[in-house]
């Protein structure tokens, strides 16, 4: 199977388990429990229609959106995520080039493999930097001085993962950083050689956003035991309230569901929440994004913007998002899958057929800009 096999997110997906290590797919690929909130995620897209208008004929279709004050070429950004650079080589600079590209938002996380310096200094496309709150304030205050010099844009606080989700997949694999493994995932990794020959032959994987700050490299650790060990399990709203202030600018928070917590954000003075479960990598059994999103639009959307991720594979599962009243909508294994098969090409290829598809199902809806995408084309099932 070749990159140019790949028509979508299915097609990468399976491109990418073919050239990944199973316990490294299997991270990406799996979510908590029973992975119902994960197949959910998607499904829920399945239970509204879209009732397109016709006769209305446009020569061009614009997919622009502004979102937290920044213009965005394209109505789905890029969502921040982890150790990229254990998915290919060029990690983050494969997916921070791409978005660049096409002119759309790209996140760096605290757990990102490639420093937020470098990746603000080569591109200058909107760019979102996820925080995870560590019990270590200094380390909190630390980590927002330096994005503030850096010149990130967006402030972006995670607030789904409390404590670590029950990965059961990486729990048989023992997937963590740096690796070990237990006797079958070493396996696993011995079974995919040209994945071995470049993660060594190339620049040494690190965490360099946390590096100057704790010693992630001395022993292993796995993600349950950073969230759990790392992040403060007592954060609160006045922490929020705090954080918020210190870093004076564009903030946004991340891994919201229920409607009152939206509202309690908004009047903290947020610009944005993103509707999130983390893509169902945390509480198994949570609501998905898309079926709070209307409830939360109705409620806050004229006070902050409200986005959503999780679930997104499609083309119309964007545009359903965006009439329902998200301002825009976030990728995450969506393009990690392509990241993974083929790099900053695959990311290229991904974001261009997700283009397509939006822009061809815009005209099929009779939509000529974003704006025209309201709730009168959807119907509940
Ligand atoms: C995860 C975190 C690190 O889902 O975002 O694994």
């Amino acid at each position: 199977m070749r990159l140019s096999q790949c028509h979508n997110f299915h097609d990468f997906r399976r491109l990418a388990k073919r050239r990944l290590p199973s316990p490294i797919f299997n991270y990406i690929d799996g979510g908590a429990d029973d992975e119902v909130t994960m197949r959910r995620n998607s499904a829920a897209f399945d239970a509204v229609d879209l009732v397109p208008h016709v006769l209305r004929g446009t020569k061009d279709v614009e997919l622009s959106v502004e979102v937290m004050g920044q213009k965005l070429a394209l109505p789905f950004y890029l969502s921040p995520t982890a150790l990229q650079r254990l998915f290919h080589h060029d990690g983050e600079r494969a997916v921070a080039a791409a978005a660049a590209k096409y002119g759309t938002m790209f996140g760096v996380s605290s757990l990102g493999t490639t420093s937020l310096e470098e990746l603000r200094r080569t591109h200058d496309t909107p760019q979102v930097y996820q925080f995870y709150f560590h019990k270590d304030r200094g380390l909190n205050r630390a980590m927002m001085q330096r994005a503030k010099e850096a010149g990130v844009d967006v402030m972006m606080l995670t607030v789904d993962s409390m404590t670590g989700g029950n990965r059961e997949r990486d729990k048989r694999t023992g997937f963590s950083i740096p690796f070990k493994l237990t006797l079958a995932g070493m396996a696993q990794f011995a079974m995919k050689p040209a994945w071995g020959i470049n993660y060594v032959t190339h620049e040494k994987f690190s965490l360099p956003q946390l590096d100057d700050h704790v010693d992630m490299g001395g022993g292993t650790m796995s993600i349950g035991r950073y969230f759990t060990e790392m992040l403060d399990p007592t954060m609160n709203w006045d922490d929020l309230a705090e954080m918020i202030e210190l870093w004076d600018g564009k903030f946004c928070l991340k891994g919201v569901i229920h409607p009152d917590d939206a509202a309690r954000a908004a009047e903290l003075g947020c610009d944005a929440v993103v509707l999130s479960n983390h893509a169902g990598r945390q509480l198994d059994g949570s609501l998905a994004p898309f079926d709070a999103l209307g409830g939360i639009v109705d409620r806050v959307g004229d006070k902050l913007d409200v986005m959503m991720d999780s679930g997104i594979e499609r083309g119309t599962h964007i545009i359903k998002a965006l009439a329902m009243g998200a301002k825009a909508v976030g990728i995450g294994r969506g393009y990690l899958f392509p990241l993974a098969a083929a790099g900053q090409a695959g990311v290229e290829r991904m974001i261009g057929l997700l283009k397509d598809e939006v822009e061809r199902d815009m005209r099929l809806m009779g939509a000529a800009t974003v704006s025209d995408l309201t709730r009168d084309i959807l119907r509940p099932r």
